[in-house]
């Protein structure tokens, strides 16, 4: 199941928790509300279940990626971009076979957001969200990556505050906070 949690500010190892204390965390809803989808599909049997998801979704394609130090070529270089700030221009979707990792996401107020993803977890990141990727302390994950189309998973580093892509994700967090204010007005 995944766990979100607002970051602390240290400067240590990016493959620790970076908890605050006390801890602050994030919901599936809050995560949501930034645009960011999560869905667990039991990996014994998640053949189907994905199968279902990418239809609805139109993911018309996947990969499996290894990240070890074994089984990923230019482990550190790899490493150190997944961890460099970037946004895509598409989706970015991950169905976690195995092992474990953090992905951290942007709030609306520029804020570091750490989701922890394990075995199970499928992650959507919307296209035009400011994040990064890094292994934890087991240094182990292997992860399904989906597309819509071709694979492209190029990441565009910040600042990329003109993307086209990133005005568009802008938009619809703005649309968002609308909606939820009428709804509670
Ligand atoms: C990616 C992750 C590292 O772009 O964000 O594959
Ligand atoms: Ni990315």
């Amino acid at each position: 199941m995944v766990a979100a949690w607002y970051m602390d500010d240290a400067d240590t190892d990016q493959r620790l928790p970076h908890k605050t204390d006390p801890v602050k965390e994030v919901s599936v809803e809050d995560l949501k509300d930034l645009g960011v989808l999560y869905w667990n599909i039991p990996v014994e049997k998640h053949e189907d279940e994905l199968a279902k998801v990418c239809k609805e979704r139109n993911y018309a394609n996947q990969d499996v990626i290894t990240c070890s130090k074994e089984k990923l070529p230019n482990y550190e270089e790899k490493i150190k971009s997944f961890f460099q700030e970037h946004l895509h221009e598409d989706e970015e979707i991950r169905y976690i076979v195995d092992g474990s990792g953090y992905f951290d996401v942007r709030d609306r107020d520029d804020k570091w957001i750490r989701i922890e993803v394990t075995a199970g977890d499928l992650l959507v990141l919307p296209a035009g969200i400011y994040h990064r990727f890094t292994l934890d302390e087991k240094n182990f994950i292997q992860a399904k990556r989906l597309f819509k189309d071709e694979p492209k998973w190029t990441p565009i580093n910040r600042p990329a505050d003109d993307n086209q892509h990133r005005v568009q994700y802008l938009t619809s967090l703005e649309k968002e906070s609308k909606r939820a204010r009428v709804a509670t007005a």
